[in-house]
């Protein structure tokens, strides 16, 4: 059989991603992998949640070994409304206001599904988080790119190319904006105050709505945390994704959507044709787990984790990388650094060099929805140990 002729239109649309290549090269303990966005074991909380798990297993085994509802079990959504009330200051969710996704990837993924036509538009960060791009590509929209600077969205962009879809008479063909606020995957750059209100006021004026992605946003290694957008915009026009996996655990693929309850039914009914529901030994688990409210001490340590690793990083690209007019951002929090070199710098081609001497990083280009070549690359300072970190960047600066 021509198995090719028999694939859907939607699965063609589907490319291989770079990410999960690389997360292949990760597990090679030969290369000093700066690849992957994949947390510090060390900072998983295993001890607590292996005696969780115990009664999690044995006394609630009629929850958290059967199905449960696609919406999600409603012990974890009365944690995680506390905390966006506590934490978020965003008040009055109830759980008609929350589904429960298998990680904030689900959540992108059931946006598109529920959004997306092959006549749609998103806007989206230029660069974009790669399973953002691959998520919503698969539903065939036309992207409207949007240059990231280092206080987050060029604002003056998005109120043209509003301007433009109002004036041609398509802004109802724009599902949403997407943007990741927080210490932005790949770029690590924070989207300031000013232009969250006024993304806000934009999405308010041309009644568009904004998908907020904030898996990092606890990650703050220096400076003021700043208020969702959700928050600023009282959760109107607004949808808030958030995850467990950078503050927890990924294994555990815990991930919600919150908004409106129109949107949060919608999505509910994508997940049933997808997965019936969220896995419930891992959402009991977690329910368990928040209940204990000792994770905020645990983040606490992670950062200390994290901050010294982003510095060392940060002295090396220093230290080692002398190449005039490269530069790199210096972000707040998150896990990943973005480094920009001059033009004639190709990093898909120096890749290859890359991996040859033993140290990985993303190529840019994986990060944009056109087929550029681009001179900057992603660095992700999470995973390998700190004497690795030293070691790796010394080789690219060799390289360059
Ligand atoms: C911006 C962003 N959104 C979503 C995700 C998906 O995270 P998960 O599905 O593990 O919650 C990631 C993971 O790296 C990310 O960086």
């Amino acid at each position: 059989m021509e198995i090719e002729k028999r694939f859907s239109k939607m699965s063609k649309r589907m490319k291989s991603s770079i990410i999960r290549e690389l997360l292949r090269d990760a597990t090679n303990t030969s290369i000093i992998s700066f690849g992957g966005g994949a947390p510090d074991p060390e900072t998983f909380d295993r001890e607590a949640l292996a005696k969780l798990s115990q009664g999690v297993l044995l006394d609630e085994y009629q929850i958290s070994l059967q199905y449960g509802a696609t919406e999600g079990d409603p012990l974890l959504k009365d944690e995680l409304i506390k905390i966006l009330e506590e934490r978020h200051g965003i008040k009055g969710l109830k759980h008609g206001n929350l589904l429960i996704t298998v990680g904030s990837q689900q959540a992108l993924d059931l946006m598109g599904r529920v959004f997306l036509d092959e006549d749609s538009y998103v806007m989206v960060s230029h660069p974009i988080y790669l399973g953002a791009a691959s998520a919503f590509r698969a539903y065939g929209p036309k992207f409207i790119t949007i240059d990231l600077e280092d206080d987050g969205l060029n604002i003056d962009q998005v109120e043209k190319a509003l301007k433009e879809l109002d004036s041609k008479g398509e802004i109802q063909k724009l599902k949403f904006i997407y943007t990741v606020p927080n210490f932005h995957n790949p770029a690590g750059v924070t989207m300031s105050l000013e232009k969250r209100k006024a993304l806000v006021e934009l999405a308010r004026k041309y009644d568009v709505l904004i998908l907020e992605d904030d898996p990092y946003g606890e990650l703050r290694y220096e400076g003021e945390r700043l208020p969702d957008i959700y928050y600023l915009a009282n959760g109107e026009n607004v949808i808030l994704l958030n995850t467990m996996s950078k503050v927890m655990s990924p294994g555990i693929r815990i991930g919600m959507i919150a908004g409106d309850e129109k949107i949060v039914a919608k999505a509910a009914l994508a997940k049933q044709g997808a997965d019936l529901c969220t896995p419930t030994f891992t959402q009991r688990l977690v329910a368990r787990y928040l209940q204990e409210g000792t994770i905020f001490n645990r983040i606490k340590s992670a950062i200390e984790i994290y901050r010294k690793k982003k510095n060392i990083m940060l002295d090396a690209l220093q230290k080692y990388v002398n190449v005039e007019g490269a530069k790199w951002t210096k972000p707040e929090g998150g896990l990943f650094i973005w480094v920009t070199l001059p033009e004639k710098y190709d990093t898909m081609e120096l890749f290859e060099e890359a991996k040859k001497v033993g140290v990985a990083y993303i190529p840019g280009s994986a990060f944009y929805v056109d087929d550029r070549v681009s001179s900057s690359f992603r660095l992700s300072f999470c995973l390998p140990p700190e004497d690795q970190i030293e070691e790796g960047i010394k080789r690219i600066g060799k390289l360059l």
